[in-house]
Parts: C-alpha cells; structure tokens; sequence
C-alpha cells in the first residue's frame, strides 16, 4: 500500500486551480502557457526569479503566492537542472543517469508537493522538450516513488497530518491522446515493478513456495497461460537439485511456468528464468544471525520474471516469452540436505554439495535446464540473488552481467543504461571453470575463495547448451539499496523495465 494517488492528463488551457506547478531547466526562462499567464498578470518572471534567488539548479524551488488576477493561488516553480543532451552514448556505461532523467523529475516533484503539503495540484508540461513520453516517465517516477509497503503498519498517520492524504495531480498538455498512450505503456512497467517490489518486501511466512506460485497463477486473468510443478511432478522429471534444496522445509518447493503468447504462433519464445528462495537460512551451512531478515528477498529474481510477465501481457507485448521460476525455501531441519551429499540434477549433472548456502545455484540448475528442453527458446536470461561476492566487487548501483555471447551481452547492457537498472559484465573463462571440479561427482557447488560471483555463473552455465545466455547477478541490486527519487522502498523491483525494455527495443520491433 501507498499513500493515495490519482494522475490525470487533462488538455490545455488551464482551468481554475489552487497550486500550480511548472519546471524550469537552469538558466531558462518560464516558458509556455505559464509564463503567457505571467506576463497577463502583469508579474515579471526574471525580477521574480531574481529576488527568490532562483536560477533553475536541480531541486531548487520558487514558492509564489500569485495576485488576484490569475486562476491560480499559488505557484510553485521547479528547478530541473540542465536539460539532457540527447546523445545518449550506448556502449559508454559511464553515462550518468541522463535516461531516467524525466522519471526522477517525477518522483522529485512528489517529494516537493509532500513537503509542502499539497494535495490538489496542476502542473503543466508544454515546453518544446516535452515528448510524450517524457511526461509518461513523469508519470511512472511519480508513481514509483509514491510506493511504500505498509500493509503491515497498523498507525498509518503521522502526528502532523492526521488526515489521509489523497495526491491528486492534473498533467496538463497539449496533445492528451499522444500523451495518455505513452502513459499507459509506461505504467504497464511500473505495475509490474511494483508487483515485484511486493513481492520481494513481504515477509516469509506470509510468502512461501505455494503463495508466490499462487500470485504466478493470478496472471491468467491478464491471459498469462500458467502451469504449476509440484514436489511429485518435479520428482518425475529428475529435478533433484532443486528438491534437495526445499527438502529441509516443511513448505513444498513449486516451479511456475508463465507463458505469453504475443507474438507469431509460429516464433520460437525468448525464456526468463528467476531464482526465487521464499527464505534463505543458508541450511546446514547456517548463515549469521545478523541481517537473516533480508534474505526474504532472495526471491528477488523469480519477483522480476512475475513482475516482467505482467508487464508484458498488460501492455499486450507483440512477442513470445516463457518465464520460470523455481521456488524453494532453504531452511535447517532433520531432513535437510547437508554438505557431502551429491545429486543428480535434470541434466544428468551430479554435484557435490560442499555448501547448503549456495542453494541457488542449484535451484536455476534444473529450472533452466527445464526451460531449454521444454520450450527451446531463441535465448534464455536467468535472475538472481545469486552470491554476496557480486555485491564485493560492484556494490549496489550495478547488477553483474554474465553471458557466453557478446550480441546478448551488449543488448543487456544497452537495455540497462536506457532504463537506468545498470549490468556491469563479468569475465567467466577456464581458469574459472577448474575451480568448481569435483573429486567425487562432476562438479561441486562452490568454488575457493576468491572470484565467487563467477564460480557461481560457472557452475550455471553447466546447464545451458549453445543457446544464448545472460545471468543477472542482482544480489546487491535487488533490496536493500539506498533510497534514491524514484525508489524509497527497500525492494527495488530491479529488472523489471531492464528486461522489458530488452524485449521492446530488440524482439518486437
Ligand atoms: N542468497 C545468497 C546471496 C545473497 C547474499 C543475496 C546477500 C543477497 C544478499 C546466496 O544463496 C548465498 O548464500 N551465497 C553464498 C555463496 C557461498 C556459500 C559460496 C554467499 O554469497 O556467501
Ligand atoms: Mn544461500
Ligand atoms: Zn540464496
């Protein structure tokens, strides 16, 4: 849940309203219907601006209280910083985040009226610069950054302002039809990033296996088609590395199976696949007691596929894509699968388990090995909260890319500039490789102690033939990041607008 919000895109002229608010690039003039309501009123935009010490910095704010003569009582003017520059350097993964430029400009316009409490807002976005979807990203940051998981707070008011508050935002513009279908494809995104943030916030007990694989199934109502494994079907098909994982809890381990058909009957799917571990003790191999609580995210990449599935069936992708998640809780228990122990994996692989904690592994181990076999699909994209050493080597800001094929790898990182959910690509390569060698089985599920983020891909790419292939390493990226404008959550819902920007731009154009 979230504070309440509407957002409507009304056509220009303006009508009557109490606050108005219009943006300002630096060193810009107040330009447009704005400043044509300005100068009526006889008021003088640079003596204003001079005297409230306003150039147009990012974040800076003139509050004017307007006279009688204008149809509104108050305006608030809205430093935007410099104005992008439109040449947006791909291959350069340096770029700033210049691509979510609109989107934070929303979510910074929300914070603004939050602040000064105000909750009845026109704001008006008719300058030459403005595409349609630019106000759409507007739109998206604003939404995004309204989203707060409450659900479980019972004393929702704060002292100051007892009342609920509704945000009520009029978007005026001049071409209303242009602009409401750029929203609507925008917001196909945010819905399903905030389904994923949901997802990734709620806690364990009220999230296991059959729960998420529940919320899976609810996308046939937006004509998903979805199947469920059980434990026995799963048994069936040799799945013993994902079993072994789930097999210490009392909650059976599930796999989803999301299909969207949007595309030619008769093209093969792109497949996304998600680890997604309801809960990660770490087993046997018991983890720290200190900050357990946050792997109730480790299903973070199997929330990304849930919330990427939606997106594309609500904004009805023109493209086939299978998504598979494999879902497991990883606990300690008398049943529990221990180190020593070896499994054979879908593929016929066996692995020696040297540690229970490096249980994810082992989950997409048979869910893309699944997926290849079943659906053998154009190319196949894995998410995960895989290994703590990705966030060692790149923290927070980059998720790592690993792949065995360059096109992919540049499209990924490509897609995550233009969407602002970064991939940094990794090295994978022989030396690797020996370090997961097994004395008793083919491979084991660690590597030494150095480079574990790649061990780990290593170990992934065992179960994956000629076909195209990216993981995601998205353990320092998915929760626990630091706040920024257009995400105050601690789920960030990453890969989400990665992913179906990927698809847009490169599967159904
Ligand atoms: N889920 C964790 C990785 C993780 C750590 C995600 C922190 C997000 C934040 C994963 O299952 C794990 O425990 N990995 C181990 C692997 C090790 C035992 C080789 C790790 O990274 O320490
Ligand atoms: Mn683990
Ligand atoms: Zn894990």
């Amino acid at each position: 849940m979230s504070e309440k919000l509407t957002i409507k895109i009304t056509k220009l002229p303006l009508k009557k309203t109490p606050n108005l608010v219009v943006f300002v690039h630096e060193d810009e003039e107040l330009t447009g219907e704005a400043a044509d309501l300005f100068s009526k009123a006889g008021l003088n935009w640079k003596a204003l601006s001079d005297a409230g010490d306003f150039c147009g910095k990012s974040g800076q704010v003139l509050d004017i209280l307007t006279p009688k003569n204008l149809p509104i009582d108050r305006l608030l003017v809205l430093g935007i910083g410099k104005p992008q520059g439109d040449t947006l350097d791909e291959e350069s993964a340096d770029t700033p985040s210049s691509s979510t430029y609109w989107a934070e400009q929303g979510g910074r316009h929300l914070s603004v009226l939050k602040k000064f409490n105000l909750q009845q807002v026109a704001l008006i976005l008719d300058a030459p610069d403005m595409e349609p979807d630019s106000v759409a990203q507007i739109c998206a940051g604003i939404t995004l950054a309204n989203y707060n998981f409450d659900k479980f707070i019972s004393k929702k008011t704060d002292d100051e302002n007892p009342e609920i508050k509704h945000w009520n935002i009029s978007i005026y513009v001049k071409d209303k039809p242009a602009v409401e279908k750029a929203v609507a494809f925008r917001s196909a995104t945010v819905d399903g990033t905030l389904l994923a943030r949901d997802l990734v916030n709620e806690p364990p007990n009220s999230l296991g296996p059959v729960e998420f694989a529940k919320v899976a199934s609810s996308l046939s109502s937006l004509g998903v088609d979805v199947e469920i494994l059980n434990p026995s079907r799963m048994k069936k098909l040799g799945m013993e590395a994902l079993l072994a994982v789930g097999q210490g809890s009392r909650r059976p381990a599930q796999m989803a199976i999301m299909s969207w058909a949007g595309g030619k009957k008769r093209d093969k799917p792109l497949a996304i696949v998600g680890k997604g571990v309801v809960f990660d003790t770490g087993g046997v191999s018991i983890k720290p007691a200190g900050g357990m609580q946050d792997m109730k995210g480790d299903m973070g990449g199997a929330a990304a596929v849930v919330g990427l599935m939606k997106t594309l069936a609500l904004r009805k992708a023109k493209v086939n894509v299978v998504g598979v998640i494999g879902l497991a809780e990883n606990m300690a228990d008398g049943n529990a699968y221990r180190p020593g122990d070896i499994v054979t994996a879908m593929s016929g692989t066996t692995i020696e388990v040297i540690n229970t904690d490096a249980e994810g592994r082992l989950v997409l181990a048979d869910a893309l090995w699944y997926t290849q076999q079943k659906f053998n699909p154009v190319l196949m994209i894995n998410l995960a909260t895989l290994t703590g050493a990705i966030m060692g080597a790149l923290g927070q800001d980059y998720a790592g890319l690993f792949s065995n094929n360059d096109q992919l790898a540049k499209r990924l990182s490509a897609a995550g500039i233009a969407s602002g959910e970064k991939l940094w690509r990794m090295p994978m390569g022989p030396a690797y490789e020996k370090l997961i060698k097994s004395r008793f089985a083919d491979i084991k599920n660690i590597g030494g102690r150095y480079g574990g983020a790649i061990t780990a891909a290593q170990f992934l790419q065992h179960f994956v033939n000629e076909v195209p292939w990216a993981h995601l390493d998205i353990a320092g990226t998915g929760f626990g990041t630091p706040s920024t404008d257009i995400n105050k959550s601690w789920a960030s819902g990453f890969g989400v607008a990665l992913l179906d920007r990927f698809i847009n731009e490169n599967y159904e154009k």
